[in-house]
């Protein structure tokens, strides 16, 4: 999709892909030959969820997040993003309001729109150079009349933000108290920077709170291809969420996938760590770079994902013009801003998990397309 996708998107291909949120690494090691060993055997028929795959993401998320996670809990599903719908189908009726924290990923809006739903959103704010959330805004979104569901995004696409323990606990308590179910999409939770934690919101959660989870080995990995995720959640959500997807009869599993899911969570923690390394000097050059070079463009340094939110205001451009500085005068393939809705305005999506060479090249052609303005 990265690159045949191009001229769909950007009508050209004579642009460098640094949009979808896959990576040019190849996947760990384990995963490729996990995957060569399953193709050997040659049979590939309809398989069940085996214990094993539950073993490696049950080991993986108390390992590395200090979540421990039962078994019973754990529903296997094609992906995140179906998981949003279903979740909207399941919480929500046509007419009702879905919660969602702008400038954010696309398909929380389209999860809420294409099925009938109504976007409530919240947006997020910035304060002092970091993205924060508004709770007094936020509580009155909840308080709005026919508002069922909350869409979190944590980490955060685009802006990179890993809320802390402090800002979930205060998100958990507004929904608590109007009710709200809570969906949180941690699919970047293991992307993190040294030293960064991730908090698993549902290890905030106390009985009677409403919240479900869904994670996935699909961008942590490299392997989103391969579609596979999980939802975590106490027995009546899950069930809900179940039942959601079962009207459509979505459930088979893929022999595929979940070899590299298991060989993935089993084996791939020092691979993550090093990619980790790797794109943290990527990053912080990045933010030198651009604060040395082209100081018109201002990076918010993630703390998790290899994603990063540029301001791009200071330009002066409306948003045709700045894609059009992007596409064809720096020959750049960026999400636009404008697609995350609100606060998206003015702003491009860098993927930064390109080998450094691509993009010191990416900021040069920037340099460059930028000078006369
Ligand atoms: C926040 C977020 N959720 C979900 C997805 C995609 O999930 P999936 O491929 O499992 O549907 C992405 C991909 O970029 C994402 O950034």
């Amino acid at each position: 999709m990265k690159h045949d996708g191009r001229t769909e998107v950007f009508g050209t291909d004579a642009v460098v892909p640094l949009w979808v949120a896959d990576m040019d690494f190849a996947a760990p090691p384990a995963v490729t030959e996990a995957l060569l060993a399953r193709a050997r055997h040659p049979v590939y028929g309809y398989t069940l969820y085996p214990d094993a795959a539950f073993d490696a993401l049950m080991r993986w998320l108390a390992a590395r997040h200090g979540w421990n996670v039962a078994r019973e809990h754990i529903h296997f599903c094609p992906g995140v993003v179906p998981t949003l719908y279903a979740a909207v189908q399941a919480f929500t009726r046509p007419g009702d309001l879905v919660i969602v924290q702008p400038p954010v990923y696309p398909p929380f809006f389209s999860a809420v729109r294409d099925t009938g739903r109504r976007v409530a959103e919240n947006p997020l704010i910035e304060r002092d150079g970091r993205w924060t959330m508004d709770f007094d805004h936020l509580e009155g979104c909840a308080a709005r009349a026919g508002a069922k569901l909350l869409l979190l995004c944590s980490p955060h696409n685009p802006v990179g933000r890993v809320w802390s323990h402090e800002e979930l606990d205060r998100l958990l308590e507004i929904a608590r108290r109007h009710d709200l179910v809570v969906l949180s999409d941690e699919i970047h939770a293991d992307l993190l920077y040294p030293g960064v934690r991730h908090v698993p919101l549902a290890t905030l959660t106390r009985p009677g709170d409403r919240v479900l989870t869904a994670v996935a080995p699909s961008k942590t990995f490299n392997i989103p291809g391969l579609g596979l995720s999980a939802l975590i959640a106490d027995d009546a959500e899950r069930k809900a969420v179940e039942a959601a997807f079962g009207q459509l009869h979505v459930g088979a599993s893929n022999p595929f996938s979940l070899a590299a899911l298991e060989a993935a969570y089993r084996d791939g923690g020092p691979w993550l760590d090093a990619l980790m390394r790797y794109l943290e000097a990527t990053r912080d050059e990045v933010i030198n770079t651009l604060a040395h070079r082209l100081p018109r463009i201002h990076a918010y340094a993630p703390e998790g994902t290899y994603l990063m939110w540029l301001d791009c205001r200071a330009l002066g451009l409306d948003d045709a013009a700045l894609r059009d500085l992007f596409v064809h005068d720096a020959g750049l393939g960026l999400n636009a801003g404008i697609s995350f809705g609100s606060g998206g305005s003015g702003h491009m999506r860098l993927n930064l998990a390109s080998p450094r060479a691509v993009i010191r090249d990416a900021l040069e052609r920037l340099r460059r397309a930028t000078a006369h303005l």
